[in-house]
């Protein structure tokens, strides 16, 4: 096979390639995207973007993206010049997208892009940082039992190794009535004097509780006032769940360390994240993976230099990887900062509530997520009485709603609405639950 052959196979194929984008999305123009960049684009706009299937309500934010148009272009874009060319390209390109990754990272998290490191999902960068933390023997971890597997897995490992403890508080007896103030008095009140690290989920994924993250980091700043930075309690927070649908800084929640996924509810590209890191936080951690991001990582190798103070960089985990994706996570924050995050969180609550408040209209039904929109973000969980929640979502999949099943040791079935869905859709799925009925 020739070179032009090759080439010429590539063409076509992009060519290919391109026009089922087209009929995918039904779109042969960007208007409406044009629209949304230029800050007055409205919700249908957004939605036209991607190329989900219209026969499917689509309520599974919380679980892994469909590309929208910008996204999906640049992915394509990238990729063809990497499939052109993937050493060139990537020795000519490679660090201004990374770092403009980065920039827009941090832009969308009120911090500098030198403060992002980039991972290829939420779990990744729940590992990074809690296998990465310097923990020594007899240090305490806090966390709770609500928290996400993926959590205490690596907190599991990392006291292993370290000698320190894990302690995982309940937090709540019952979501009925709790406030922000009572689920912040649960995680400071269990502070003691060797506690290093506040290990939290900012919407848990089980019962969609939205905890109260800026008013824990104000109460841990207070009892960090005057400790070094040895000793100070470290917030660290698996934010996938806000992350993409509040409208929130990492200074706005307190926290040292914000680890999310780029491909929920932010529409990034599939197997991309962060974690977001406070200036002097980074060099709490030992880097795990070798970096490629780290400017001077192979000079220091090379010259046999001692180790330095971590950076967001080192902490990005290096070797050759999808970078048309990474890349092209840019796209995702510039489209949520386009539309406007305060305008995003608002919306997602006023689907979230319709669907919330339809359901405690059912007799049949218990809704597990709080009301309030400041104990709640997109992921509504509820039950249905005597049906088991698969039944549920195996229901609701054969009428073509996308649902599913928390994986905890209590299941809820969770709808999630985002931006991306409309009132109407809202309302069908209510339709679709009224009409389940519990197997005998
Ligand atoms: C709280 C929480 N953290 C992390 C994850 C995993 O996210 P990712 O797919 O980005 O690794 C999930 C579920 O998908 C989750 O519910």
């Amino acid at each position: 096979m020739t070179i032009d052959r090759r080439q010429l196979l590539g063409a076509a194929a992009l060519a290919a390639g391109a026009a089922a984008l087209v009929s995918c999305t039904g779109k042969d123009d960007d208007a409406g995207l044009k629209r949304l960049m230029a800050g007055d684009g409205d919700w249908a706009d957004f939605r036209a973007l991607f190329a989900i299937d219209p026969e499917w309500i689509d309520m599974s934010a919380m679980l892994l993206t469909s590309h929208p148009q910008p996204v999906a272009n640049a992915i394509a874009k990238y990729r063809e010049a990497l499939d052109n060319n993937p050493a060139i390209y990537l020795r000519d390109n490679n660090d201004r997208l990374q770092e403009g990754a980065r920039s827009a990272a941090g832009a969308y998290l009120g911090i500098a892009g030198e403060n992002i490191a980039l991972t290829d999902s939420t779990t990744q960068s729940v590992a990074l940082v809690y296998r990465g933390l310097k923990l020594k023997a007899g240090q305490d971890v806090l966390t709770t039992t609500r928290d996400y597997y993926v959590s205490h897995e690596a907190l599991r490992v990392a006291a292993d190794r370290s000698g320190a403890t894990v302690r995982k508080i309940p937090l709540y007896e019952t979501l009925d009535g709790i406030t922000a103030e009572a689920l912040a008095d649960s995680v400071i009140r269990e502070l003691k004097p060797n506690t290093r690290v506040v290990a939290m989920t900012w919407v848990h994924s089980s019962t969609g509780l939205k905890m109260p993250i800026g008013l824990i980091g104000e109460r841990l700043a207070r009892h960090n006032a005057g400790r070094g930075p040895d000793d100070r309690v470290l917030l660290c927070v698996d934010g996938v769940h806000g992350f993409g649908n509040q409208d929130a800084t990492l200074d706005s929640l307190g926290a040292d360390f914000l680890m999310a996924g780029c491909h929920k509810w932010l529409f990034g590209p599939r197997g991309t994240g962060i974690i977001a890191g406070r200036a002097d936080a980074w060099p709490a951690l030992d880097p795990t993976i070798p970096s490629f991001l780290d400017s001077d990582g192979y000079g220091r190798w090379k010259r046999d230099d001692p180790p330095v103070p971590t950076t967001a960089a080192m902490v990005t985990p290096g070797g050759f990887k999808p970078f048309e994706h990474l890349w092209s996570s840019t796209e995702a924050f510039k489209l949520h900062q386009a539309i406007g995050k305060a305008k995003i969180a608002a919306r997602t609550a006023e689907l979230a509530t319709q669907l919330k408040e339809g359901l405690t209209g059912l007799a049949n039904v218990k809704l597990r997520t709080p009301m309030s929109a400041e104990l709640s973000a997109g992921i509504v969980s509820f039950d249905i009485e005597g049906g088991n929640p698969w039944d549920v979502v195996e229901h609701l999949q054969a009428n073509k709603i996308i649902a599913s099943v928390a994986p905890y040791r209590t299941p809820h079935v969770r709808l999630t609405p985002s931006i991306r869905n409309t009132p109407d859709e809202i309302d069908k799925a209510l339709e679709i639950i009224r009409g389940f009925r519990a197997a005998a």
